[in-house]
Parts: C-alpha cells; sequence; structure tokens
C-alpha cells in the first residue's frame, strides 16, 4: 500500500504539507522522504490528530524533527487558514470519522491547499472487506503448503481478521463508494489525476490536483 502511494507523489523539497489524522506518525518519514522534504529544504510537514495520545506516540518515535509540527484538532473543520498547504495526506485517516464524517475531511483538504496543491488519499472502499480478501489470499497462498497454514493460524492472523471483519461491519466505520469519493472530489474543487484500487482490490488510492 505504502510503496504504491509514495510512488505517485510529485517530490517538492519546499512544500507545506499536511497530513490529516496522523496517528501514531508512521507515514511522516515516508512523506518526508518522498517529497524531498529535510532539514535544510525549507519543506514542512504539519501533522493532525485529534487523538493525544497516538500524537504523543508520534513525536516520542520521530524524536520530534525540525521540519515536522504536530497538532491536536479536528480533520472535518481543521484551523488552518484557507489555501496554506501545498500538498494534503490523508491515508486511512477521514473514513474513521463517523458517519461519512470523511466528506466534511476532504472538503477541508481542498479549502486549506493552495490552488496547484495535491491531495492524497488512501481509503478502503465500501462492500470490499479486507479482512476477507487477505484471509483469502493467505489461505490460496498457503493451500499447498499446510505447514505455512498452521502458522498463519497459529499466530492468530485468521482470527485478528475475523475481528476486524466484525468492527466493520458494526457500522462504526463508513467507507465510501469510488464514485462518492470522486463526486466529492470534484465538489471541492479537486481534477482526479490517478485513480487505482488497491491492496487487494480492498482500497482507493486518488490523487487530485486543485484547481
Ligand atoms: C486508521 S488510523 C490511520 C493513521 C495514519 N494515517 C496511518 O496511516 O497510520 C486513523 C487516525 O485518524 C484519526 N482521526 C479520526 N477521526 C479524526 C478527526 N475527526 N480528526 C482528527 N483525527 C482523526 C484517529 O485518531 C487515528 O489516529
Amino acid at each position: 500500500m505504502n510503496e504504491q502511494i509514495f510512488s505517485h507523489i510529485v517530490p517538492d523539497s519546499k512544500a507545506i504539507v499536511l497530513e490529516q489524522g496522523c496517528g501514531v506518525g508512521r507515514n511522516i518519514p515516508l512523506i518526508l522522504d518522498s517529497m524531498g522534504i529535510d532539514e535544510l529544504s525549507g519543506g514542512k510537514v504539519h501533522a493532525v490528530d485529534f487523538s493525544h495520545e497516538a500524537l504523543d506516540l508520534a513525536k516520542e518515535k520521530l524524536s520530534n524533527p525540525v521540519n515536522v509540527v504536530f497538532h491536536k484538532g479536528n480533520m472535518s473543520q481543521l484551523s488552518f487558514a484557507d489555501e496554506t498547504f501545498n500538498a494534503v495526506f490523508d491515508i486511512f485517516a477521514g473514513t474513521y470519522m463517523p458517519i461519512k464524517g470523511w466528506k466534511l475531511g476532504v472538503i477541508e483538504t481542498f479549502r486549506v491547499m493552495k490552488p496547484g496543491g495535491r491531495a492524497y488519499f488512501l481509503y478502503f472502499i465500501h462492500g470490499r472487506n479486507f479482512g476477507s480478501l487477505f484471509k483469502k489470499q493467505v489461505i490460496d497462498e498457503f493451500f499447498h503448503n499446510p505447514a505455512g497454514l498452521y502458522w498463519a493460524m497459529h499466530l492468530k492472523l485468521v482470527r485478528g481478521l475475523n475481528v476486524w471483519d466484525k468492527f466493520i461491519a458494526n457500522g462504526d466505520v463508513v467507507y465510501p463508494e469510488w464514485e462518492e469519493l470522486l463526486d466529492i472530489i470534484k465538489f471541492s474543487g479537486g481534477i482526479v489525476e490517478v485513480a487505482e484500487e488497491s491492496f487487494l482490490g480492498a482500497c482507493i488510492f486518488v490523487r487530485a490536483i486543485k484547481s
């Protein structure tokens, strides 16, 4: 998943970047690297999450690099001025807001982005159950290798994915349909440049430029 999204990044070492819903910051080193941002380049990553526990872990893990600024905030109501950023990333974040909150996140993405800026979205697709797809792949791969299947089960991989299936099924998380995501990007002033399925067909990757 990460390889796919990061191979589509348009580098800009001076870019002012936002990551919405940064979680524990696992994407930040990859964003810095793919954008070409370092301590001297002038670029910066602003990382927002509404979980202070996640932000604390991210700060600890990344040991507070000078070109990363963390903010506690709500991605459906960002505190940044219009046209602040050259690039915005939403990697499995917008869709974790309750009941289609991701649409507000997309509108905010384009509000805070400069014209010509690029947005990168990676979301699960509605109806494509990652747990089932991944389980099927594990089972297919290990079908001729009983020892491998035994270990996959022993490691609780398959059981863990059953828990995931239930989490999605209870409706707290509402993933978008392809068309819904493309429509809201257009509505928000974005032009889609890249749109691909990813990760066994369970995810949508979209790169869009602000007109
Ligand atoms: C599945 S995690 C993904 C984290 C990170 N983007 C990654 O790829 O590792 C979703 C993150 O979105 C954050 N989040 C969900 N709704 C949010 C909101 N309304 N405002 C800010 N952060 C939010 C959660 O706290 C969580 O850290």
